[in-house]
Formats: C-alpha cells, structure tokens, sequence
C-alpha cells in the first residue's frame, strides 16, 4: 500500500491547512484581550491585574490573556459578562466585592475551572439560581456576605462544588436553607450563616438538627446564629432539640400536656 493513500492527496492537505486556518482565526482570542493592562489597572508579571476603587462601572477590558488574580472590588460594576470572562480560564483568584452586582448565572462562571477564590460580596444580589457554581469545581472559598436583598440560594447552587471549605452568607435577607446543599459538600469546615432572618420553623427542622449535629465544627459562628422569628438562639444544644422537637412534635406535645391536665 503507498502510505500516501492514508495520509491523502497534496491538493486534500492543501485543502485541511486551510481548513485548519480558518478555524484558527474562527477561535482566535476576542479582540478585548491583549498583552495589555485595562485602563486604570495595575498589571504585574505575576498576572495578577488589580482595578480596586476606580470607579469603573464596566468590567475591565484588554485584559491579560494568562491572568491569574482579577481584582476588581470597590467600583461601581452592574454586570460580569460572561464571554469576557471565561476567556479568563486561567483564573484562580476572582474578588468582586462592593460593586452593583445584580445578576449571576449559570453562564457567568462557565469556564473558569481553576478558580478557587470567589468574593461576591457588598453587591445587590437577590437570588442565586441551580448550577450558578456549577463549573467552577477547584472553587474552595465563597464569600457571599451583605447583600441585604439576597433572600434566595437555591438547593443545588454548591451541588457540584465538592471542594468548597469556606462558604460564607452572612448578612444577607435569608430565612431558609434547604441543608441538602450543605451535607453535599464534604470539605466544607466554615460556615458564615449570621445576620441572615432565619425563621425556625418545620422547614427549617433540618438546618437545626445538622447543626446539632455538625455544628462543632462551625461552634464560633453558630453561637450568634438566630432565630429571627423567635429571638432564639440555635446552636445550644438544649434549645435546639426543644425547638427542633418542639415544633414538630407541639401538636402531640399539647395533647400529652392536655391528657396530664385531665
Ligand atoms: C465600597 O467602595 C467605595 C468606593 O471605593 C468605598 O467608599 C466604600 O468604603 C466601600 N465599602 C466597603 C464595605 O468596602
Ligand atoms: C428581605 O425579604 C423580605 C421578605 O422575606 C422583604 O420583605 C424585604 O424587603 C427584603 N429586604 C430587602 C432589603 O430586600
Ligand atoms: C431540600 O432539597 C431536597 C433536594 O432538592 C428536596 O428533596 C427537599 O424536599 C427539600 N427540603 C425542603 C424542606 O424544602
């Protein structure tokens, strides 16, 4: 056989380069991403493009394609678009805290596989919706502090972030956390979940019980942890199991009661 054959005629090979070309130039780099600096950044040789406190209201462009440490805290930005930054896959470190944040998606985070440091917060956050982290499996620390009209963190949003240790939500307008999103993460051993308004109620039954049972990991944040609807603390183990008990069982418990009063 002549090995020609195999590889195909020159005009073919001539015929793939240009195919090749094409789509080379089709996945070339967006023009917003050069060997630059943004305006109003400081890039060093580490890749780490600082942007703190410039008043920007856009997120930066030109940024260096390798970059590592993105910090853009302190301005005043409304939007992550989304393309510009998942061109960033080699990310690792993402400070966003204090801006005007309103809206995170599944889409936002899409590429950005290495990060391992997301700070969200000081923004005007109202809800993180299923899969929001999903892509972002190296993510080890979340702070999500001080978005006073965050009421909403769904079910799943860590599902897939196995390797989160620090998750941080105080001080937003949270009720309810369904715990199924804190048993699914294995490395978890700190968790910020003061100032929030939790209400004690049957649905949050769950939150109680596993903080009874796994909350001696997390003792210094769960002492200030409150019920708001019932000025109660929950960590201590004795109001926790009475209110745990009390509120699912105060049906029977009032019966017993009312059967010992006759
Ligand atoms: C947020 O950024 C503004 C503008 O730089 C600054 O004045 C303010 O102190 C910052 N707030 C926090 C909580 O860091
Ligand atoms: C917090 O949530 C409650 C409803 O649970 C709402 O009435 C209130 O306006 C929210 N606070 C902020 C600052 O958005
Ligand atoms: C919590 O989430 C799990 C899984 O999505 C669901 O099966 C369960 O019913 C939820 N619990 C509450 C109290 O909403």
């Amino acid at each position: 056989e002549d090995p020609k054959n195999s590889i195909g005629s020159p005009s073919l090979q001539s015929l793939r380069l240009v195919f090749l070309f094409v789509f080379v130039m089709d996945v070339a780099p967006s023009p917003a991403l050069t060997a630059g600096c943004p305006d109003r950044c400081v890039c060093d040789d580490q890749l780490v493009v600082q942007c703190a406190g410039q008043q920007l209201s856009d997120f930066p462009v030109d940024l260096p394609l390798g970059t590592r440490q993105l910090i853009i805290s302190n301005n005043r930005i409304g939007d992550l678009p989304a393309l510009q930054l998942n061109y960033l896959s080699d990310l690792v470190y993402l400070d966003c805290s204090n801006n005007s944040l309103t809206d995170i998606s599944e889409s936002t985070f899409g590429n950005l596989r290495k990060l391992a440091y997301l700070d969200l917060s000081f923004n005007t956050l109202t809800q993180i919706e299923d899969r929001t982290f999903g892509p972002l499996a190296s993510l080890v620390m979340l702070r999500m502090t001080d978005n006073p009209g965050l009421s909403e963190i769904h079910t799943d949003a860590f599902a897939e972030n196995a390797a989160l240790q620090v998750l941080d939500v105080s001080r937003n307008n949270l009720t309810a956390l369904n715990i199924s999103s804190l048993i699914a993460l294995p490395a978890l051993r700190s968790l910020g979940l003061s100032g929030n308004p939790w209400s004690c109620d049957c649905d949050t039954e769950d939150l109680c019980l596993w903080i009874q049972i796994e909350g001696f990991k997390f003792q210094g944040e769960m002492r200030f942890l409150l019920c708001d609807n019932l000025g109660l603390n929950i960590f201590t183990i004795f109001y926790t199991t009475l209110m745990c008990c009390l509120l699912k069982y105060n049906f029977l418990l009032c019966m017993v009661r009312s059967n010992k009063a006759n």
